[in-house]
């Protein structure tokens, strides 16, 4: 599969088959990623690739956890000003649209965010760590760090497409990280950003026809020459 016809094919996968991935084509994925560039070849990055009974261990805990309030290691904002907004809400109708959840259903709509929890079915999450010391150097926020990280995303779920396999970026996964630490024994110092579930595609499930919009290049790109 040519690079193109990989970033046309990608797309954020919410409903995947229970067959395992073999371990042998997880390890590819990371491994080929890592060829990805970073600030001063830093490569801030790690990783804890987890299937089996330890991701169903993970799956439990967050559907037991789930009347918590989150604790993010990095924060997000939960009210987008416009139009980056209007560009979240259309994704969030999108998705609950094509599973027939009414905006005003709020029973379905928790029922759909539990799925969330549940990985969507993933059979496989990779998920992105950072060393605490690291982010916050000089007592800011080393910004470049997760910019290195996105980096390193985008190639797995590239590699993930060209395999075969689902995926998507997804920031459900990490809402709980002391759960995910205390489960993987992954030490504090450790920040954990963003967990990847991946596997194969369900293709009979009607979320996974979603494709989310783009705005047309004339609206974010200019040329000058
Ligand atoms: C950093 C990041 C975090 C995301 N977190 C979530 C998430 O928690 N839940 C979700 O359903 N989608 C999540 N997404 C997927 C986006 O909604 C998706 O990438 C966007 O709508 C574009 O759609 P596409 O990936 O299908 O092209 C996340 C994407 C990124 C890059």
């Amino acid at each position: 599969m040519d690079v193109i016809e990989t970033i046309n094919k990608r797309k954020s996968i919410r409903s995947f088959k229970p067959d395992p991935v073999p371990p042998d084509v997880l390890k590819k994925i990371v491994e080929g990623a890592l060829r990805s560039p970073s600030a001063s070849n830093s490569q801030p990055w790690e990783f804890a690739v987890v299937s089996g009974t330890k991701l169903e261990e993970i799956k439990q805990a967050y559907l037991d956890n789930a009347q918590s309030k989150p604790s993010f290691d990095v924060p997000i904002p939960f009210k987008y000003p416009e139009p980056w907004n209007s560009r979240q809400a259309a994704v969030m109708a999108g998705v609950l649209g094509t599973m027939g959840v009414a905006r005003e259903d709020k029973q379905k709509r928790i029922e759909w965010a539990l799925n969330a929890f549940r990985l969507w079915g993933a059979p496989s999450c990779i998920y992105i760590l950072l060393e605490r010391s690291f982010y916050s150097a000089d007592g800011g926020t080393n910004v470049w760090n997760l910019f290195d990280c996105g980096l390193i995303t985008q190639n797995i779920l590239l590699l993930a497409t060209a395999s075969g396999l689902g995926s998507i970026p997804a920031i459900q996964p990490v809402l709980y990280p002391d759960l995910l630490r205390k489960i993987l024994n992954i030490p504090d110092s450790k920040l954990i950003i963003l967990g990847i579930p991946l596997g194969y595609i369900d293709s009979s499930s009607p979320v996974n026809e979603f494709q989310a919009m783009r705005e047309p290049l004339e609206k974010v790109a200019r040329f000058y020459d």
